[in-house]
C-alpha cells in the first residue's frame, strides 16, 4: 500500500522550522503587545458567505481558490482563506461596533487558498495579523505600518513599502469610471484576464503582471491624482508622519491589492531576496466594511504577514538554550530523577531518560538529543547525595552536591 502523503501545497513545520515559527511569533506577538495590541483567534472555518461579502465576488481568491463545502448539515463554508474577515464578523457578532471604543487584535493561524503551488506560494500557509477598530487618524495607519517595521526590523530583514491610496466612496466611483474609459479604448491590446476586468473590477488591471499590459496603462488616469480633498490631505498626512519618523516607502499608484474591501491607504512589504512571490506582508484601510458585514459604521485598518515567506528571510536566529539530560545507572535513582527534572523545568529545557543504561550509552543518546548538558546518577551518587555533571560544549566535567545543581 503507498504511504499517504500531505496534500499538494499543504507542509508540516518541523525541525528548524518550527523553532523558527515559533521564535517569529512569540517575538511578533511581544512587539504586537508593545502596540497595545491583544491575541484574538477566530475559527479556521466560516460561511462561505462572509468571504464573499468581505472579499469580494470579483476577487480571485472568492472566485477560483476557495475551499468551499457543503458540511453536514448543508451549510456552505468555507476554510478562511485571510484573517481580517473573521475578525470583523467576530468584531460585528460581540457587538463592539455598538460599544464604540478603540479595539487592537493580532491573530496567527493558517489559511488556505486553492492556488497554483510554486516557490513562496502554498495553499495552506500561515499569517501574523493585526486589525484595529475605531480609529480613523492617519496616524493609526502610520502606527501600523510603524509596527509591521518593527517585526520586520527585529528579524533584521530587508524590505520596500509600497504605499498607495484607493481613495473613498466619494472619489473612487468617478475615477473608475474614467479608468473604465481609459481601458476600453486599448481593450483590444490588453490580455484576456484584463479584458473580463474591465467588466468585473478594473481596478485591478492595475496590476496585471503581463509586461504588455504594463506597458499599455503607463498612461491611464492615476487614483492619486484623482483623490477628493479629504483623501488626498490624509494621504498626505501620512506620507508627512512616514517620512518624520524616515521609513521609506515608494508610491505606487498601480498597488490595487487583491481583495475589494480597501479604501484610502494600501500597502505592501516585499523583498527582493524571495523570487518572484515577494509580497511578505500587505495590508490596509477598510472604512466600509464593518458596515457590509451588518455592523455599525466603524474605521478599520490592519495588515498580515505570510510567516512562511518571511522565515526564509530571518537572518537573526534565537540563541540556542543548553539543554539538561538527566539519566541514571540504576533504578532507584529515577524517582529523585523526576524531582531534578522538574525543578530544572522551571529555568532550563530538562529532558528525562527513563531507561537506566550506561555512562557511555547516556552520552551518546544525550547527543542524538541536541542535549549539551549530561547530569547522571549511578549508585555512588545515589549514595552520596551527589550528580555527576558534563558540559558537552566545554568538556567540563565534575560531580557535585544535589542541592547545589
Ligand atoms: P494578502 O496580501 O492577501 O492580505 O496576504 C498577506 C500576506 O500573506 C501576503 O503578503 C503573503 O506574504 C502571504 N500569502 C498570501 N497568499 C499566500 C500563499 N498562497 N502562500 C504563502 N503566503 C501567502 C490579506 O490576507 C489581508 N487580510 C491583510 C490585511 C489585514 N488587510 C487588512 N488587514
Amino acid at each position: 500500500m503507498a504511504n499517504i502523503q500531505s496534500l499538494r501545497g499543504m507542509n508540516d513545520i518541523l525541525g528548524d522550522d518550527s523553532k523558527l515559527f515559533t521564535y517569529f511569533v512569540e517575538n511578533a506577538s511581544r512587539i504586537a503587545k508593545n502596540y497595545g495590541f491583544t491575541y484574538l483567534e477566530t475559527p479556521i472555518l466560516e460561511e462561505t458567505a462572509l468571504f464573499k461579502r468581505s472579499v469580494g465576488e470579483s476577487s480571485d481568491i472568492v472566485n477560483k481558490e476557495m475551499y468551499q463545502f457543503i458540511d453536514k448539515g448543508e451549510n456552505d463554508v468555507c476554510l478562511r482563506p485571510e484573517g481580517t474577515a473573521g475578525v470583523v464578523r467576530s468584531f460585528v457578532e460581540n457587538k463592539f461596533d455598538r460599544a464604540g471604543g478603540t479595539y487592537r487584535w493580532f491573530y496567527y493561524g493558517p489559511m488556505f487558498r486553492y492556488e497554483r503551488p510554486q516557490k513562496g506560494r502554498l495553499r495552506q500557509f500561515h499569517q501574523f495579523g493585526a486589525e484595529v477598530f475605531g480609529q480613523a487618524s492617519v496616524y493609526e495607519d502610520a502606527t501600523i505600518i510603524m509596527m509591521l517595521k518593527d517585526i520586520l526590523d527585529f528579524f533584521e530583514i530587508k524590505f520596500k513599502l509600497q504605499l498607495n491610496s484607493l481613495g473613498c466612496p466619494t472619489c473612487m466611483p468617478p475615477y473608475r469610471e474614467n479608468l473604465v474609459k481609459y481601458l476600453t479604448n486599448i481593450k483590444e491590446n490588453l490580455c484576456e484576464d484584463c479584458n473580463k476586468r474591465i467588466e468585473t473590477n478594473p481596478i485591478r488591471v492595475l496590476d496585471c503582471k503581463n509586461e504588455n499590459c504594463q506597458k499599455l496603462l503607463y498612461n491611464a488616469p492615476k487614483i492619486t491624482n484623482n483623490l477628493c480633498e479629504k483623501c488626498d490631505s490624509d494621504f498626505i498626512s501620512l506620507k508627512d508622519v512616514l517620512d518624520y519618523n524616515n521609513i521609506e516607502y515608494v508610491v505606487d499608484t498601480n498597488l490595487v491589492r487583491g481583495l475589494d474591501y480597501y479604501s484610502q491607504t494600501a500597502f505592501e512589504f516585499t523583498s527582493s531576496e524571495i523570487g518572484s512571490q515577494s509580497a511578505i506582508a500587505g495590508g490596509g484601510r477598510y472604512d466600509r466594511l464593518v458596515e457590509f458585514l451588518g455592523g455599525r459604521a466603524t474605521p478599520g485598518i490592519g495588515f498580515a504577514i505570510g510567516i512562511e515567506r518571511l522565515l526564509e528571510l530571518i537572518k537573526t536566529k534565537e540563541e540556542d538554550k543548553d539543554t539538561i539530560y538527566l539519566g541514571a545507572m540504576t533504578d532507584e535513582a529515577l524517582n529523585l530523577l523526576t524531582k531534578i527534572a522538574s525543578k530544572k523545568r522551571k529555568n532550563s529545557i530538562t529532558i528525562m531518560e527513563y531507561t537506566p543504561r550506561s555512562f557511555g550509552k547516556h552520552f551518546k543518546i544525550a547527543q542524538k538529543q541536541d542535549a549539551s548538558i549530561v547530569a547522571l546518577i549511578g549508585e555512588n551518587e545515589l549514595k552520596n547525595g551527589t550528580i555527576f555533571v558534563k558540559n558537552i560544549k566545554t568538556q567540563e566535567e565534575k560531580t557535585i552536591k544535589i542541592e547545589d545543581f
